[in-house]
């Protein structure tokens, strides 16, 4: 008994905040209240009831240099690397900060957290696989993404963290990328919201959230050498924007600067956008934190207003920091301002007086919270015929095609990769996923339709790894649902917009054997689709999450309407992109493994630019109307079961809100969303629509609803580099509303003298 208590005892000190964990688990809640009141008397900072900002200059007066220094450095590689050490206290995630015990400043344990938790199978932890944010975003629904935040929070307190290091904000300016599936939208303003309401989800649980990666990292090759070059106003009223918004309105206690270069400078030491935009022009309080390796220099870096280098082997912030403070180099107020906004980020998450307590993770909550997410987000493209829903009294055999329907549903790799469970569900092998692999999630699609199917249907199943037999299986059915793939993940971009592995050419062969054919895409971004025409449903899963199978079938048997509307353009061809090929990439096919990252010393490749002036603020749907190109499936398009029909729009003086009427017109409840654009005076240089606002509004069938949606003044100014401000500019604004960004049946001009 003994041996077992201290044990237990060890587990509880080498966990994460450790200090605080075993000060909330004391005796009982009176004398832990009269310890905590001890300690604040002794402690001052410890007294709950006083400003963040004041506990941490407290706290932060008591620290010796050497303290300071610990504070604003990550402890290695640990367990991202083989044989990197690890320390006592370390919970296991990518990023580990040792805590001053005898100031009770807890361990910072940072998780790499984008549509989950990674890495937990090294300790035999469950983490619930989310739909990817893009997903999550289609349903534009901001309590989706406070919901998908929390989700997040509350299983990195279960397992012991306090810093959540997802929250991906990066515009989808290029939509091969190989991490769009961690990001929200094209467009800044539904990017930045969703992914602001996620962070405030995060932490909503007292954990510290995370926004990423600033800015500019629009792509996967060459991030850690490439230039991105983008002139002031565009960045501030696109990729900026999405940062400002999302930044805003979650005040995240860390903001983690990208690799590559922004107009000149290395993110994490750019004076432009660390002190300039970020923490003098947007007030953030909180401390920027170096993408893992993201660190190119010690005195530069901290005077741009890098608080924090990770992982921190790199010891730009460790010795060398400390000298060049001894030096002079770097003043002493500003390590304390380094100092200031990591202690004050901690107390005003609540990690210090709230420490994460651990517990089992709860799979089935946090099953339920995916597939509620995933039935919101999955975006229905086509459906002729009213082929969906389908009707189990109607359909007698139904043959199930490829993607892995058997067994379940893809993911994303990378650093968002989050561990299956039982392992990748169509090789299961012990031990965690491995990085470079597409990994499968048990929610078999194929399960769930024959849960839905009527029974003595005959659903079947066939692989698509041969055409020939596929189109068999599928000519012998009454229905054929085609479920298709594309793995993406950090590190490597895809060549083209196009399916990998010939699926298009399954597709097609399917297609051509069954008019009744229907497509499940399970894709990290836009593909393009030149089987579209010849299939008549098509249903946009994204990685659909733990719960997928079932939302899937739910969707395509009816048991939920879908709502989605797509948060970034899908092209109809590469050549219609900005840039018809990825910038930088020599590959023409495939998904493409990025040289600079393969090549750690980053001295062997070339430099280069990346001209994001091409398309400058005209991003995604923007580009396609100023250039008056035709896409596949337009930016804020999705189908539903009902039909709904706008009426009566007005615009209150001053632009402040818009008015209209809203009716479901068809014969089921269902949600539309409303889209708000407004196209600005002629004289503001901005040839297109930009979203201004929308709403998310559930209707029974044939209810009408009057519909008011505030505008944010912001969305109608521009930005002037002469005085660094936002104004709006004079003359006409057009308003637009409708359900897609290219169906916009409403049209209002406030004049001039209405606008100001
Ligand atoms: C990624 C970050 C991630 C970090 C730690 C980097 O490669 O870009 O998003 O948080 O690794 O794993």
């Amino acid at each position: 008994m003994k041996i077992f208590r201290i044990a237990l005892f060890g587990a509880i000190t080498l966990a994460p905040c450790h200090f605080s964990a075993a000060l909330a688990q004391g005796a009982g809640p009176q004398s832990s209240q009269s310890a905590k009141q001890e300690t604040a008397t002794k402690q001052p900072w410890m007294n709950s009831s006083l400003d963040p900002d004041v506990r941490a200059d407290l706290m932060i007066h008591e620290m010796t240099l050497d303290e300071k220094i610990q504070l604003v450095h990550g402890a290695g590689w640990g367990v991202l690397r083989e044989g990197a050490p690890v320390l006592p206290g370390h919970n296991g995630g990518a990023g580990f900060v040792p805590g001053i015990p005898r100031l009770h400043l807890p361990d910072i344990n940072l998780a790499d957290s984008a549509v989950g938790i990674r890495m937990a199978a090294l300790h035999s932890r469950y983490a619930t696989l989310l739909p990817s944010v893009l997903g999550m975003s289609a349903s534009w629904d901001p309590d989706a993404a406070f919901l998908y935040g929390s989700v997040i929070g509350r299983e990195l307190r279960a397992q012991g963290y306090n810093m959540s290091i997802g929250g991906g904000v990066d515009l989808i300016r290029e939509p091969r990328n190989g991490r769009n599936f961690e990001y929200s939208s094209e467009d800044p303003i539904l990017g930045g919201i969703m992914v602001g309401q996620l962070a405030r989800g995060v932490q909503s649980n007292h954990i510290m959230g995370d926004i990423k990666h600033y800015v500019l990292n629009d792509q996967e090759t060459g991030r850690n050498i490439l230039n991105a070059v983008l002139d002031r106003r565009a960045m501030r009223e696109t990729d900026l924007l999405a940062f400002q918004i999302a930044i805003g309105a979650a005040q995240p206690a860390g903001v983690m600067c990208s690799y590559n270069r922004v107009i000149g400078d290395y993110a994490c030491e750019s004076d432009y956008v660390l002190n300039q935009i970020l923490k003098h022009d947007w007030g953030f309080k909180g401390f920027v934190l170096s993408d893992w390796g993201g660190t190119h220099s010690t005195v530069k870096a901290a005077l741009a207003g890098l608080d924090m280098d990770q992982p921190g082997n790199d010891g730009y912030f460790s010795e060398p920091l400390k000298q060049a403070v001894l030096d002079g180099k770097v003043s002493q107020a500003r390590l304390d301002d380094m100092i200031h906004r990591i202690v004050r980020s901690m107390f005003a998450t609540g990690v210090i007086d709230e420490p994460p307590v651990q517990s089992v993770v709860d799979p089935f909550r946090g099953r339920d919270d995916a597939q509620k997410i995933e039935e919101e987000g999955a975006v229905l493209l086509q459906n002729s015929e009213g082929i969906l829903p389908l009707d189990p009294a109607k359909i007698r055999s139904i043959a199930i095609i490829g993607g892995h329907a058997d067994v379940g549903v893809i993911s994303g790799g990378g650093s968002a990769q989050v561990d299956a469970p039982g392992g990748n569900a169509i090789d299961p092998k012990p031990g965690p996923s491995p990085w470079g692999k597409a990994i499968y999630f048990p929610s078999s699609p194929l399960k769930y339709i024959r849960e839905q199917a009527a029974p003595g249907a005959n659903v079947i199943y066939d692989p698509g790894t041969d055409k020939a037999l596929a189109a068999k299986a599928a000519a012998s059915s009454q229905i054929a649902i085609v479920f298709v793939t594309q793995w993406m993940s950090e590190g490597r971009d895809s060549a083209t917009l196009s399916l990998p592995d010939d699926q298009d050419a399954l597709v097609a062969a399917v297609a051509a054997a069954n008019p009744n054919t229907v497509v499940v895409l399970e894709t990290g971004g836009p593909v393009t689709m030149p089987w579209a025409k010849d299939v008549k449903a098509i249903l946009e899963s994204w990685y659909p999450g733990i719960g997928g199978g079932q939302a899937i079938a739910n969707i395509l048997f009816g048991r939920v309407n879908p709502s989605a509307k797509l948060p970034v353009t899908f092209a109809a061809s590469d050549s219609d992109l900005p840039h018809p090929k990825v910038p930088g990439l020599k590959e023409t096919a495939g998904l493409n493994r990025d040289p600079a990252v393969r090549d750690l010393t980053r001295t062997r490749l070339e430099p280069f630019d990346v001209d994001y002036n091409v398309e400058g603020m005209a991003v995604g749907y923007r580009w396609f109307q100023e250039k008056n190109r035709k896409p596949l499936f337009p930016f804020g398009f999705g189908l539903s079961y009902s039909k709904f029909a706008y009426s009566n729009l007005k615009v209150e003086p001053g632009g402040k809100s818009v008015h209209f009427d809203l009716r479901n017109t068809g014969s089921r409840a269902g949600d539309e969303i409303a889209e708000v654009y407004v196209t600005l005076p002629a004289g503001a240089g901005e040839p297109f629509r930009k979203l201004a606002a929308w709403k998310r509004v559930s209707l029974a069938a044939g209810a009408v609803q009057a519909i008011d949606i505030p505008i944010d003044p912001l969305f109608l100014s521009v930005f002037s580099t002469d005085n660094d401000q936002w104004s709006r500019p004079a003359g006409d604004f057009l308003f637009e509303v409708g359900g897609s960004s290219a169906d916009l049946p409403l049209s209002y001009t406030l004049g001039q003298a209405a606008s100001r």
